[in-house]
Parts: structure tokens; sequence; C-alpha cells
């Protein structure tokens, strides 16, 4: 069996598998299918200052090998999270990651600082979320913003700090770049491409917020693209994800630059995904004679 354990930001993490944020909930609901201990990470569910109701409904739609969603970041607010969730989740064996969101540079922080007296092993500032009308994805897709955001967090942050990035941009790798000079000390990326579907007969857009977030299989090629410009302009760790279902897709993202993986949408339709992933990753590495998952990061050969 090749190791494969992988050091994200001074985090050890077991396997390069990760559950991506708002597709695992706070894991309990899969706890009852597998003990979360065999997963190499889970991102927890978008999490503001303040509880957030999200968006009105119908806010899932399915697409032709994807998911467009326009949730509007519900969730239950960071003392909730802390008193009933993370107590719950702080001895599960795995590494845990609170992705942190917020509607303006003073939100940010103020949850940021919560979280950092906390059991989280890991920060993941959501710059990226397409589905709020103030803050997420505002902040990240200039690197202006993207970078103020991150400097003043980087003040109140004592624990690593992911930043996630948003496919939303004409140049993802200078906004990887501006985030890391500000003290980033990895990068996740992709987020949702902003999308749209409209019903035909109703004449009205499947989501209530007419536009969402698209997600699942069919923008894997988009993220593989970004993750290997990202990775090859920063120095700082890169998590790949957008679209990873197999564990083909796993090794792909890997020689593309991510140290590590995010496995999102796929677990709607297969809750195994990242079991599936992190055995099938395994036995490619023992097939092919490679002792260290580490080895094939960023081993593209580019024509
Ligand atoms: C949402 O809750 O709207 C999705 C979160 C995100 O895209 O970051």
């Amino acid at each position: 069996m090749a190791n494969l354990s992988v050091n994200i930001a001074g985090v050890e993490f077991k396997n390069p598998v990760i559950t991506a944020s708002g597709c695992f909930g706070f894991g309990k609901e899969y706890e009852k299918l597998y003990p979360l201990s065999r997963l190499g990470g889970i991102s927890l569910k978008g999490m503001t200052y303040a509880e957030r109701a999200g968006n009105p409904v119908p806010r899932i739609a399915e697409t032709p090998a994807g998911m467009l969603n326009s949730v509007g970041l519900q969730n239950p607010g960071v003392d909730a999270f802390l008193a009933n969730e993370l107590p719950y989740l702080k001895d599960k064996g795995t590494v845990l990651i609170a992705n942190a969101a917020g509607s303006s540079v003073e939100d940010y922080c103020a949850l940021v600082e919560r979280l950092s007296d906390s059991d989280i092993d890991m920060v993941e500032l959501n710059i990226s979320c397409p589905n709020v009308k103030q803050g997420g994805a505002a902040f990240g897709v200039a690197c202006d913003s993207a970078a103020h955001v991150v400097k003043e967090v980087r003040k109140v942050c004592k624990k690593p700090l992911m930043v996630k990035l948003s496919p939303n941009v004409t140049d993802i790798a200078s906004i990887a770049q501006a985030v890391e000079a500000e003290g980033a000390d990895a990068i996740s990326l992709i987020n949702t491409l902003f999308g749209m579907r409209i019903d035909i007969e109703s004449r009205r857009p499947v989501l209530a917020m007419n536009a969402g977030g698209l997600s699942g299989p069919c923008v894997f090629p988009v993220a593989v693209r970004m993750v290997w410009q990202v990775a090859n302009r920063v120095k700082i760790p890169v998590v790949g994800l957008g679209g990873i279902e197999k564990w083909q897709d796993a090794i792909e993202m890997m020689l593309a630059g991510a140290n590590a993986i995010q496995v999102g949408t796929a677990m709607f339709y297969d809750p195994y995904a990242p079991l599936k992933i992190i055995e099938g990753v395994n036995q490619w590495l023992d097939d092919h004679g490679i002792k260290d998952v580490n080895e094939i990061v960023g081993q593209v050969k580019p024509w």
C-alpha cells in the first residue's frame, strides 16, 4: 500500500480525499453509512457569523452531468455550530475544515476570530459563493478585493488559512497569487460556475433566484485547467475540486497540480464516492509501483 498521507499548510491528512463544502452537511447523515475517520478531511457546510435561512425554493436543479444550486449559504451561524455540531465532530478522527463566508470584511473577520479559538483544524475562506447578493463571490472576482479580505482575515486567523476561489473570473492565477501574497496558506478551487436554465413551458428559470452555481462532472475540465494554471503560479498547496466523481478524476486533478482533492456533487448520487476514490487511487499507485501519492502532484507533461 502506497503512502496516501498529504500535508496541507502544516495539517496532516491521512489521505488526499476531502468532502467538499455544502455536499456533506456537518457529516451526521453520512456517518450512518461509514466512519468519518476514513476520510482525509471534511470541509463543512459554508458558515456565516449569523444564522442564515438561505434563498427561496426551488434552489436545486439537475442539469446534464451536473447540478445548479442557489442555496444561499443556509447555516445555523457560528455560535450554534460551535455549541451543537463541533462537539460531535471533533473526535471523529478526520481533519475538520470550516468553510467561512461573509458579506463584509468585518463579518469574515468576526467569524474567523470565533473559529480560531475552536477545535477546527483549518479555515477555508469562501470568497466565491455566487448565490448571495452581498459578499461571497463579490470578494473573489478581483485581485484587490480578494487580497484585501485575506489580508484582514489573516490578522485574526490563528488556524491554517485556505482560500476558496471562484471560477467566474478571467484570470484565476492572478487572484491566487494575490491571496498568496497576503498570507493564504493554501488555495482550494473551483467553486461553482454561475449558470442558468429555463423551463420552456412555464418560461420560468428553474431556480427561484433565476441563476445559480453549476457543479458536477460537466465542470471537471474547467476545474482541471484552472488548478493547473494556479498550481503553476503559486508556491502554496492547492486543493482541487469541481466535478470529481471517480478515482481517475482524482489522479488527473493531482497530475494537474492538486496536493489534495475534494469530492462534492458526486456524493448526492453516490455517498460512497470518496471511499471508492481512496481505494482506486491506492490501487492505481500500487499498479504503477508508486510508493507515495505526493509523487504524482503536478506531474502532467504538457505538450
Ligand atoms: C450556497 O450555499 O449558496 C453555496 C455555497 C457556495 O457556493 O459557496
